[in-house]
């Protein structure tokens, strides 16, 4: 039976620290009528010290799951979307994986820049309707300030921290995601990249005297990118939806410049109400700032049940992605009791738990010699070929490499 990958839990992170254009004004060359005009930014939020990407993710997957009443244990995959991972591996999907004591999920991150949210819900529902998963936590979380450059006004002022999640369940009836559209244009990659830390320059003290571990665009390029490819995506997404563009209720696009935003809307003929934006608050959060939009749009009552709302974005890569989903939840949601959100800790607590007495298993295995401990194979004398391959020899032990190899061969073979 067919199954739909309805939305059914939304959650959202944002650090408590408030960065103002006035505040950046101090630092750099630049000033708060300058960023607001050429923007529409007015302040951002930045992350402690002790916060990351992950601890973020988890706080907006915590929020969503709770939404949703879906138990941790009950997610079969958790989509982190994300250009500023805690580390280059392990994801940090794993790690959210195991904050939540997600035991039964598997986890992995996406790198599709600020249309990651798309790229992550495109394979979350596409999981969903094949099958092969009930329930997908799609995030998209970013600590940009810890790839910005103080030193560069060209992209310092413009980006923000923060997270947001969603919760994907599988139903039969119709609605949920309804289409997505994704597009890359590897041509365009040099104009929004991070261009040293990589396998192609790696990290050395030259490459971070030269500032090469931040960010650095080419904003302009970037600019005219996005302003073709927005509205263009986001109508392909009406379009393979089987609907037209008057049906759409509210259009969430990647929160990166007003002047960008407003282009998409004039393309698809939308009245500014029906255009949501929160970028004067956040700036722009790469992967977050579609989930973190939604999320809003949602708390401030711009989205009904059956409303049909386009989510759009554009980033490195270069990368686009639209998707229309239709809204399956009854509104106003209700609160959680307090009693429902004390058991939610008790859950996390024990996962956390388990976590560390996962830990403290495996130092203990290191201690004690198991039964399953590495030993090295002995060494064999070389086949007759005189090729020496332990494995082979050692799984084979009467039958010489080259016979192995010969009985191999088809009976005509030459
Ligand atoms: O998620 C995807 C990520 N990126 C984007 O979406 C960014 C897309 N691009 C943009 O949003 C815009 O291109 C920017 C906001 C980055 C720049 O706006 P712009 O209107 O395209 O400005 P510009 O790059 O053409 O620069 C205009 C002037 C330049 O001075 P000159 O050459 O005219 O003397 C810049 O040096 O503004 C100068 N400028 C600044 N002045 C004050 C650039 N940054 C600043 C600044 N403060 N922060």
């Amino acid at each position: 039976m067919v199954k739909y990958a309805h939305i059914v839990g939304w959650g959202k992170y944002l650090p408590e620290k408030v960065v103002t254009n006035f505040d950046i004004a101090e630092i750099m060359d630049t000033s708060d009528e300058w960023i607001r005009t050429r923007t529409g930014i007015s302040h951002r939020r930045f992350a402690e010290e002790e916060e990351s990407t992950s601890t973020m993710a988890l706080a907006a997957a915590r929020l969503a799951l709770d939404r949703a009443r879906i138990s941790p244990i009950d997610i079969d995959m958790i989509i982190v979307a994300t250009i500023t991972p805690d580390y280059p591996f392990p994801a940090t999907a794993a790690l959210v994986q195991d904050a939540l004591g997600a035991t039964h999920a598997a986890a992995y991150d996406l790198n599709a820049a600020c249309a990651g949210f798309i790229y992550g819900l495109s394979m979350g529902s596409a999981m969903i309707e094949a099958g092969t998963a009930k329930v997908v936590v799609v995030i998209g979380a970013e600590t940009l300030s810890r790839i910005l450059d103080v030193e560069e006004r060209g992209t310092y002022p413009l980006f923000g921290d923060g997270a947001g999640a969603v919760v994907l369940q599988a139903k039969d009836t119709p609605g949920g995601v309804m289409s997505t559209v994704l597009g890359a244009d590897g041509s365009g990659g040099e104009h929004l990249i991070v261009p040293g830390g990589g396998s192609k320059t790696p990290t050395t003290r030259q490459t971070v005297d030269e500032h090469l571990h931040f960010m650095r665009m080419n904003g302009r390029e970037v600019y005219r990118f996005a302003t073709r490819v927005m509205g263009k995506a986001a109508k392909e997404a009406v379009e393979k939806a089987g609907l037209e563009l008057d049906d759409i209720s509210l259009l969430v696009p990647h929160q990166a410049n007003i002047r960008i935003i407003e282009s998409a809307r004039k393309q698809m003929k939308l009245g500014k109400d029906k255009v949501f934006t929160n970028l004067d608050r956040y700036g722009n959060t790469s992967a977050a700032s579609i989930p973190i939009a939604f999320c809003e749009a949602i708390e401030e009552g711009r989205v009904n049940t059956k409303d049909k709302v386009v989510m759009v974005g554009f980033g490195a890569g270069l990368t686009w992605g639209a998707t229309v989903i239709e809204w399956g939840i009854t509104m106003p949601y209700q609160r959680r009791q307090w009693w429902y959100r004390g058991l939610r800790w008790l859950v996390y607590r024990r996962a956390r738990i388990r976590s560390m007495l996962l830990r403290l298993t495996r130092w203990l295995e290191d201690l004690i010699p198991g039964e399953d401990e590495y030993e090295p194979l002995e060494p064999k004398e070389p086949a007759n070929n005189g090729t020496h391959h332990p494995q082979l020899t050692q799984e084979t032990p009467d039958k010489p490499v080259k016979e192995t190899l010969e009985t191999d061969q088809p009976p005509n073979g030459k």
